[in-house]
């Protein structure tokens, strides 16, 4: 960070949220709190919030799960950095903010980043000139032969590297570009003694990042070659594992879902087809970048994944990372074709909007692909995968969507309801269903979907205690900030037990501390949290008294994995029995 805390604190006090806010939304005063239309995502009734008694100054919605401080806004209404966002602020209450100590080499890195970027930008632009030129007749053919109407072309900005070996390095040395940024773009390999461009002889794809920049590019063969496809290696300004392929275009269509396809074509099919809603995690399995920046834009995804194995076992793959971003997932079946692309081709837009209306919950689709391990017919290899059915839907922590799953289960594959409803609770109770969770960075893969039940404990909990500070008391007994071993709630956890002690909450100052956005509006959902509300007296006791009681759990097994002092380990098991009969409201169970 650029700008003392001081100053950021200074800029965000000196601009009252609803003020700010309310100069992009109307808002409507309902008690101490004000409402509005979220401009995050299209709707009809107003579920967008800003409060600011307080030290409380915050936004949320609580249909798009947005939510941060006066900073965040800006930022994500205008899509802008972090420091445009505090100089607008600055501007607005007539701060001036002091020099910012840019270290000399984050600004070496800035100048190059904005060099390679003008590469780029003339490579592209060259590429297009070709691609529409004598010399570009094969490559425009190829196109025109897949269905690219010359809209898509230019609004994609496809092109065509020439097949001569240095014909893009001879342009940008004539346009007076220099060997150093030009070896930086990736696009060539320069040697002592020649030059050679990356891409030759192909079709290329430009890659944007979210500002319309190009960022890479991908080049396809035509016909028949290998690699089929070449993408511009990793370089100062593109990061494979956090670029969409054109996310650029669908990030328009806010709030909306997002369809998740497997390639180039598949993208530029579909939003040729009117689905300009489509990226591409382009030739690598998704990431968790990946999930966080869809989630950013949207709460639904569609997945779109070739219709093979392959693409079926990287939906298996993409399913759980979406989910933990909190995304709802689902999955659309497109066979017999292969691909968007194909199927578009073969049936045109009504069917493929067909096919998304029908696409599967993820959940479903997951326990199709279960049951495909199984010989169902034979009463042994059933009973067990009854078992993983109801092992699969024990991970829910909210009772009501959990049944709600059993319900669409237990109809989809013929399941009698109340056996697979037993089932399933009994596992969600069980002691054992929570295995312990280990500090992100040591945390196996196979984890991730345990460490979802125990997310939503640790939220839940850190919601009850910034809706009722005076709980503190209680769950000071049981539980401390180092308890909370998933990240982000580690820091979460450990800012609010400090307010909590010192008595005054102040969402927006743990906002500040944490840097993703997604975590910013985790903070925001938090302090907004509006289950409780619905939940009857006593169940809400039995959920918040789960939630201390799992999350110690994770921890005490945490520790006990490692400790080697034998006092210590008896120590630990004391305290794992005493939470059998735990009731952190005090009551006798
Ligand atoms: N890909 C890649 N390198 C390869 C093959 C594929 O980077 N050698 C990436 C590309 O982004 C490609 C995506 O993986 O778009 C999907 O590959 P594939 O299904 O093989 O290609 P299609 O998208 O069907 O391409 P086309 O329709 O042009 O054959
Ligand atoms: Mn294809």
């Amino acid at each position: 960070m650029f700008y003392p805390q001081e100053v950021i604190d200074q800029v965000i006090e000196s601009n009252n949220i609803v003020e700010v806010i309310g100069t992009y939304v109307n808002l409507t005063k309902k008690g101490s709190t004000y409402f509005g239309l979220c401009p995050f995502h299209n709707e009809k009734t107003g579920s967008f919030s800003v409060t600011d008694n307080g030290d409380r100054q915050m936004y949320y919605c609580f249909g798009c799960h947005k939510g941060g401080n006066v900073l965040t806004f800006v930022m994500q209404y205008e899509n802008c950095s972090y420091i445009d966002a505090l100089k607008t602020l600055a501007d607005r209450a007539g701060i001036s903010l002091p020099q910012p100590d840019f270290s000399r080499e984050e600004s070496i890195k800035a100048k190059k980043r904005e060099a390679v970027l003008e590469v780029n930008k003339e490579a592209a632009k060259y590429f297009y000139h070709l691609l529409k030129s004598d010399r570009g007749k094969t490559a425009y053919a190829y196109l025109k032969n897949r269905g690219l109407s010359d809209e898509t072309i230019t609004s994609f900005g496809l092109g065509y590297s020439d097949k001569y070996r240095d014909d893009l390095y001879k342009y940008l040395k004539a346009k007076g570009f220099d060997d150093e940024v030009l070896r930086e773009s990736g696009l060539f390999r320069i040697r002592e003694t020649d030059a050679q461009d990356y891409f030759w002889n192909r079709v290329m794809f430009p890659i944007m990042d979210t500002r319309n920049k190009v960022i890479a590019f991908g080049g396809r063969v035509m016909g028949t070659g290998e690699p089929k496809y070449l993408n511009s290696p990793e370089s100062i300004c593109f990061n494979k594992r956090n670029t969409l392929y054109g996310l650029h275009v669908a990030k328009k269509n806010k709030g909306g879902e997002l369809i998740l396809c497997e390639g180039y074509m598949d993208v530029v099919s579909l939003h040729q087809a009117g689905f300009t809603n489509a990226v591409a995690s382009l030739g690598t399995a998704l990431t968790d970048g990946h999930a966080a920046i869809l989630k950013r834009y949207t709460s639904n995804v569609v997945i779109s994944y070739d219709s093979d194995t392959a693409g079926k076992d990287a939906a298996l793959r993409a399913i759980p990372k979406l989910r933990a971003a909190g995304l709802s997932v689902k999955v659309v079946n497109m066979k017999p074709y292969k691909d968007p692309d194909e199927l578009i081709k073969a049936k045109g837009a009504d069917y493929y909007r067909e096919c998304l209306k029908n696409a599967q919950n993820s959940l479903i689709f997951e326990i199709y692909c279960l049951a495909e391990g199984f010989h169902l017919d034979d009463p042994d290899e059933k009973t067990k995968f009854y078992n993983e059915v109801a092992n699969k839907l024990s991970y829910f922590t909210d009772s009501m969507e959990q049944d709600n799953y059993i319900q669409a289960v237990s109809k989809e594959f013929n399941i009698d309801y109340s056996m697979l409803r037993e089932k399933a609770r009994r596992l969600t109770l069980g002691n054992n269903n929570i295995k312990p969770i280990v500090p992100r960075e040591q945390m196996p893969k196979k984890t991730a979907e345990k460490s979802d039940a125990l997310s939503m404990c640790m939220k839940m909990l850190l919601a009850y205690m910034a809706k009722e500070p005076s709980f503190y008391d209680n769950v000071s007994k049981i539980i401390s900030e180092s308890d909370f071993l998933l990240s982000p709630y580690d820091i979460i956890s450990r800012i609010l037990f400090e307010q909590l002690r010192e008595g005054r909450l102040q969402p927006g100052n743990i906002i500040n501390a944490l840097e993703e956005p997604e975590s910013q509006e985790l903070v925001a959902e938090i302090f907004n949290y509006g289950l409780f509300d619905r939940m009857e007296e006593s169940d809400l006791e039995r959920t918040v008294n789960d939630c201390v009681i799992r999350i110690k759990r994770n921890s005490i097994e945490y520790q006990l994995s490692s400790e080697t002092d034998l006092s210590r380990i008896i120590a630990l098991k004391r305290e794992q029995e005493r939470l059998q009969k735990f009731n952190v409201f005090g009551r006798n169970n």
